[in-house]
């Protein structure tokens, strides 16, 4: 029998975690759990929103449309997704594809914090306003709406610590945005460009 990447094992134990706790906001509404994927051995773990109808239907992070134009950004920089791990703030589908409230953010992020821990990421590129907030504010959900604008945050690199994992952070627009303004793509090509500069 082929060995289970000691990784996985982890990973594995926080989806159980994640799946018995019965009262999880979204849960109740959504299909299934869309808990991440990508390589465990990876020093970049993008972060997006929030999974919409396409994830909720297949229990994957970014299959849809704006999983498109992610892997469209990341061959910009030379990568396939099969080389990044790839998870979002809500491991349920909001209704409607609703905007994620504080408290589902509050319940869902402990267990992306042990997503990280467990990858140990050299890099956090953080797709979109709510996990770069959440990411910039260091986990701390109180924190998040004294974070900055898109605007202003995106494409300039910072350095985070969740406990003792210290990562770098690249903010990024949310990949979903190119599809409402197409002029988002240069910028957001140039924000993905900047991932790579000083070594990942
Ligand atoms: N947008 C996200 O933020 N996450 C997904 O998984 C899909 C779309």
């Amino acid at each position: 029998m082929a060995k289970m990447h000691p990784k996985a094992r982890q990973l594995e134990l926080v989806r159980q975690r994640m799946l018995s706790v019965a009262d999880l906001p979204l849960k109740k509404t959504a299909n299934q759990l869309v808990f991440g994927d990508g390589n465990l051995d990876t020093r970049i773990f993008l972060i997006g929103e929030a999974p919409g109808r396409q994830e909720d239907e297949q229990g994957l992070p970014f299959v849809g449309s704006a999983g498109r134009k992610l892997e469209g950004l990341l061959s910009v920089i030379g990568l396939k997704r099969e080389q990044v791990y790839i998870t979002s703030i809500l491991k349920y589908r909001p209704p409607n594809n609703r905007p994620p409230k504080l408290d589902e953010i509050k319940a869902h992020t402990p267990f992306l914090i042990e997503q990280i821990k467990i990858i140990k990421p050299f890099i956090l590129v953080t797709l979109g306003n709510f996990s770069t907030k959440f990411v910039l504010a260091g986990g701390n959900t109180e924190k998040m709406s004294s974070i900055g604008e898109m605007a202003q945050l995106h494409g300039t690199k910072h350095t985070i610590s969740f406990g003792k994992v210290f990562c770098e952070v690249m903010p990024c627009y949310h990949p979903a945005a190119m599809l409402y303004r197409p002029s988002l793509k240069q910028v957001m090509e140039d924000d993905f460009k900047k991932i790579l500069i000083g070594g990942v």
